[in-house]
This record gives C-alpha cells, structure tokens and sequence, in this order.
C-alpha cells in the first residue's frame, strides 16, 4: 500500500449558493480522507470552486457584477461551507487562479503537440445550465423548447471551434475500464459507462468563442477553452503540474475522485482520454454518488427548497448531520432527505444507542470504580463476543470505505453498539458492585475497550463527538490511530467525569 493519498471533491459552480447536495460530495471525501489519516497515510484533499463559462458568466450579468467580483463573492460561501461542515481539506483550488489558467494552457499545448486538437466549427445544442453539448436525438421538446436528459432547456450553437479528437480514444477508453475494473463505481455506473462509449463518441469541442470568461487558449485568444476542460484540469493544477514536478509525482495519480452521478461521464470518459491523450497517468478511481431529494422533491431554485447546510448543523449539531448524511443512504443511490429521518437517527441511534451506552459504562465506573479503568480480564462467552466483535471493526470498516461504502461502515459500528447494549443490559453490572464487583469490573472494562474502538473507527464521521468521547475514555489525542488500538490502556488510568454525547431533539409534532 502506498502511504499517500490524494482525493478530490468537484469543483463548485459559483452561479449558487451551497446546499446539502454540495455538501455532500465533499462530506464523503472527507471522510474517507481521514480514515487515510487514521491509517497513517499522508493525505492531500482538494476541493474548490469552478468559476469560468458562460453560466458563471451569466449569473455574474444577473447580479449585476463583474463576474470575477462575483466569483470572489460566491466562491468565499464555499470556502466557508468547509468551515461549517468540518472538512480537513488541504487546499481549495479556484480555476480563476494563475496557477491553474497555466495548468490548463500548458495542458493545451501538450495536447496540440500530440496532435490531439484541431480547429473546426461547432454547430449543434449546448446546453448553459449543464454546461454540456448534446446530439439531437438525447433531446425532447416541450411547448417549443427543446431539453437535455437533465432537464436543461439547450440552444443552438454555431461557432468556430477547436476539438480534442475524442472519437480515437474510444477503444483504448474502452480496454482501459476492462482493465481497470474498479476505476468507476458504483458497478451499475460503469455499465452506462462502457455502454455509452461503446454506443460512439465524438470529437469534442473543446473552445467557444461567443463568451469570453474563460482560460484563453493559447495562440487563438478568440477563443476561451470549453469550461469542462478548465475545470477538469484542477485537479492536476493542485497536484503541481506543471511547475511542481516533485508534488505532482508525490500525489498523480488521485486515489479518488468523488462525484455526483450527473457529472461521471464527463470524469470518465473526457479526463482520462484528456490525460492519456497528454500522456498523464489517470486517476485510479472515479465514485458516481446518487443525488438528494428533500422531503420528496427534486432541490430546486424555483421550489425554493434548496436546505442551507449552515442552518441544519445550528439546528442539530455538525457531527449528526454528518452521520446522517452517510448513514440515511447507500453510498451511490438515490436519497430523500427528511427532518423526521434525520431527528429519528439521531435519537434512536446516537443519542439512545451509542450516547447511553457511553454514558452507563463511563458513569458506572465514575461511581463504582472511583473513575478508575479497571483491569483487563475477560472470563465469559458473552465477554469474549464483544471483544472479537470490536477487535474486528477496523478491518471490516475499512473494507467498506476501500470501496465507498460509507453506509455499510457505519451499519457495521452500530452493529456492535447495538450487541453491546444487549451485552449491558444482560449484564446489568450496576447490579453487581454488591453482589459480584469483580465481575462488575470485568464487565465494565469490556465495554470500555469496546467503546474505544467504536470511537476510533468513528472519529473520520463525526470528528469532534468521537474526540470528546476518545477524550472521556481517556485515549490520549496522540493514541487514536488504527494503529494504537493495539496498545491496551493501562488499568488504573484515571478517567474524567462523563458528559452525554448527544442532545435529543423532539420530532415535529
Ligand atoms: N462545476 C461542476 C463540477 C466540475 S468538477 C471538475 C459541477 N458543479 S455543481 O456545483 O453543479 O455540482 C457539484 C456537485 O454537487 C456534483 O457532484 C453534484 O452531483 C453535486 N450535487 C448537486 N446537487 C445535488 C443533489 N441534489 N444531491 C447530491 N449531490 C448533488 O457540476
């Protein structure tokens, strides 16, 4: 295994404002960027804010700004989006930055040297909103109006253009997903991937010329490059490429690029033909997550019922949002959000499952155990469950998040919360320090080393809750690796005073 890794989010159109949706992509390559961490991996996590094209272009002239005021303006609510949401990310790359319009010229150039590039005349359907061009036969019309899949009005645009000479790569687009057969998933994605490349591609026109917001191409300052190509690139502007030859062969290739399911063919089909074609490596995975509904209905600017990630974290705290982000929902699928779901995770399974189970141990040894850690001594059947079960999770949360599957991770923990608040309750040590104390302590430490490990394994999803509890079981912040699970704490270890985890909130009536 190599010890780096370096993940990226998508880059953030700056026509809007963040929402849950936004936040999402960027929640699970957080998490996974920090169970690298917790591996002891050395880590780069990139996101940002794509800031050129004509829709950026557009919604600067419909706030009446000049578009790069504008894109300092919005790209600083998503810069702060990773502040409320507690995302460890390294850099925040914004494409209107030198470093990357060099990137891309650079890039350009090596792909005309290859003679990838040629200059031609676009005419067809664009449409702004997906930034995207389609083939008459992916559109339907509606009282006159022609859409995309996407449900994107399109227009008809004709301009002189350049075009990467996509249509050559297909076969060795095609021999690249037969040999890398993890590079897109989920599976299901990577199917519609191989069909529609096996279905014919293109060329791509890859320039305009009726707007002028974008990274000029070099040698033709008519035209401003297509916004996809732009925007593609940050993710190797960020890694060093071209100046930084050291840096970019320390994190080329990413481990992952995280995206939603609207945005995977560009990721997998246009980058790695755009890379192969500069003789870049390509990146070693693309994840295609499923999109939020909330409350049943598509986020729309029109239903006006985009959520503010900012005002759900007031409302409930960070770290259950975070948990109920990747907990709610299959990793890839479709979701709807809902309060009730929300309030309904956060009651039943953090504050009343693992809060209490924190809470009872911890207190039990404040009150019986003079806030001491008893010592290691496991004696039954049932103790012994508990202690392979936790011994386990690492592994078994890891294989999961290898492959993107956040929820089966967190299903996994609460798994074992769940045994070990069965093992509690069967237990019933707050009955013994009469009857049988040295069971009583066994019982206890058994529940406290598990509890260690459920922390442990839970720090990458709710960082600051699983810093508080690692705190109050008396883990060291230095000792809180996967590594150091292999060190027990020494009995007699002092133990702070325990505080409960989690605040419950009433459903809505
Ligand atoms: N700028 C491009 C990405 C360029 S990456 C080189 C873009 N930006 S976006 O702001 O429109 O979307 C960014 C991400 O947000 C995408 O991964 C998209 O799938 C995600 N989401 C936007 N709305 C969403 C939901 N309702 N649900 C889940 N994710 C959604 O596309």
């Amino acid at each position: 295994m190599t010890s780096t890794s370096y993940i990226t989010t998508p880059i953030y159109y700056v026509n809007d404002k963040p929402h849950i949706g936004h936040a999402y992509s960027t929640l699970a390559a957080d998490v996974l960027a920090r169970w690298r961490r917790l591996e002891g991996k050395e880590v780069f996590f990139l996101t940002g804010t794509d800031e050129h094209g004509q829709k950026v272009q557009k919604a600067a002239a419909d706030a009446g700004m000049d578009p790069q005021a504008f894109t300092d303006q919005v790209s600083g609510t998503f810069r702060a989006l990773s502040q409320d949401m507690g995302y460890s990310i390294t850099d925040f790359i914004r494409t209107t930055e030198p470093r990357h319009k060099r990137a891309c010229q650079v890039l350009w150039e090596k792909l005309a040297a290859n003679g990838e590039i040629y200059l031609g005349h676009y005419e067809g359907w664009y449409a702004v909103r997906d930034e995207a061009f389609y083939g008459p036969d992916e559109l339907t019309e509606r009282d006159g109006v022609k859409y995309a899949p996407s449900g994107a009005p399109v227009e008809w645009v004709r301009e002189p253009s350049y075009f990467f000479r996509l249509s050559a790569w297909q076969d060795r687009l095609l021999a690249y997903y037969e040999a890398n057969p993890d590079f897109i998933l989920p599976a299901s994605r990577r199917n519609e991937v191989i069909a529609f490349v096996k279905s014919g591609l293109g060329d791509l026109s890859i320039s305009r010329t009726s707007f002028t917001w974008g990274v000029k191409v070099p040698g033709d300052e008519a035209h401003v490059m297509y916004v996809w190509l732009d925007a593609l690139t940050n993710y190797i502007t960020a890694a060093g490429y071209p100046d930084d030859p050291e840096a970019f062969a320390k994190w080329w290739p990413a481990e992952l690029h995280i995206v939603g399911k609207d945005i995977l063919r560009f990721h997998a089909i246009y980058w790695p033909a755009f890379l192969m074609a500069a003789g870049l490596p390509v990146p070693k995975r693309v994840f295609a997550h499923g999109w939020w509904t909330v409350e049943g209905q598509k986020i729309s600017k029109s239903l006006g019922n985009a959520i503010d990630p900012r005002g759900l974290v007031e409302e409930f705290g960070l770290d259950p949002v975070r948990y109920f982000l990747l907990r709610e929902v299959p990793f890839g699928q479709d979701g709807d959000f809902s309060r009730a779901a929300l309030v309904n995770r956060l009651n039943g399974e953090l504050a009343n499952a693992l809060g209490n189970l924190a809470n009872r141990t911890l207190s039990l040894i404040q009150r019986n155990c003079g806030g001491i850690l008893p010592a290691i001594a496991v004696t039954t059947a049932a103790d012994s469950a508990i202690v392979e079960f936790a011994a386990s999770l690492p592994t078994e949360v890891g294989d999961h998040i290898n492959v993107q599957a956040f929820h089966l991770a967190l299903e996994a923990v609460f798994q074992a919360v769940r045994d070990a608040n069965a093992y509690i309750t069967v237990q019933a040590p707050w009955a013994l320090k009469k009857t049988d104390p040295e069971r009583m302590a066994v019982v206890l430490r058994v529940l406290h080393d598990a509890l260690r490990v459920y922390a442990t394994v839970l720090q990458p999803f709710m960082p600051d809750t699983m810093a508080k509890l690692l705190a109050q079981l008396g883990v060291p912040e230095e000792a809180r690796g996967l590594d150091h699970l292999a060190t027990p704490l020494p009995a007699g270890l002092p133990l702070p005073v325990p505080e409960p985890l989690f605040k419950k909130v009433e459903a809505a009536a």
